[in-house]
């Protein structure tokens, strides 16, 4: 199984998460590659991938621009290449688990779902199966919005994610990798 591990994070909080993620599947015997998404012209084959966690900060309701930017690129060009089809028919053996941290300052979770759908869109178009879709809490890091941390929707959220938060990431993707693993 060939494992991708692809994310963007602005402040810290998701790569955190990528970087917990990268270490599990390791010690859980796969090969993954973890890729920091920097700008849209990354040049990368999904379909090469049969398990892949995606993941992104929510800022303004959606995952980062580049992010957002490489994905819309990338269903392009899978259309183009007779890749996505009507009803999206399954592709067997592939799995995505999209997730976001967040800071939910207004409206809690429901400001991160719009991101975590968008992040799962170009797999399910792909025939992919989203299999988790996982919501972090992550504290604001900029000076700026600082303050967003205490007095919100989920209370106080300094210094998430923490050590529990990524203990909860490392035994999901032990769950879902034993879950796909299964042979019934
Ligand atoms: C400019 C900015 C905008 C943000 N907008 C939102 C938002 O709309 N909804 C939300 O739940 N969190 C929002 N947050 C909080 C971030 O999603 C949260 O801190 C996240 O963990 C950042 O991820 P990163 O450190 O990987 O960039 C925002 C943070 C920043 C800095």
């Amino acid at each position: 199984m060939k494992v991708l591990n692809i994310y963007f994070s602005s402040t810290g909080n998701t790569e955190k998460v990528a970087k917990k993620i990268d270490e599990t599947v390791r010690e859980l015997g796969y090969a993954v590659d973890t890729v920091k998404i920097s700008s849209k012209d990354l040049s990368l084959d999904i379909l090469n991938y049969d398990f892949v966690f995606v993941g992104s900060g929510v800022y303004g309701q959606l995952p980062g621009k580049s992010l957002m930017d490489l994905q819309r690129g990338l269903i392009q060009s899978y259309v183009k290449a007779g890749e996505v089809n009507p009803a999206s028919p399954r592709r067997p053996s592939s799995n995505v688990v999209a997730y976001c941290t967040y800071g939910g300052v207004h409206t809690g979770i429901n400001e991160a779902i719009p991101a975590v759908k968008f992040m799962g869109q170009l797999f399910d178009h792909l025939g992919y199966t989203i299999i988790g879709e996982w919501y972090v809490v992550g504290e604001y890091n900029t000076e700026k919005l600082r303050s967003h941390s205490v007095g919100g929707r989920l209370g106080d959220i300094r210094g998430r994610p923490n050590q529990a938060d990524l203990e909860e990431v490392a035994e999901k993707v032990r769950g879902v990798l034993s879950s796909v693993m299964r042979i019934d």
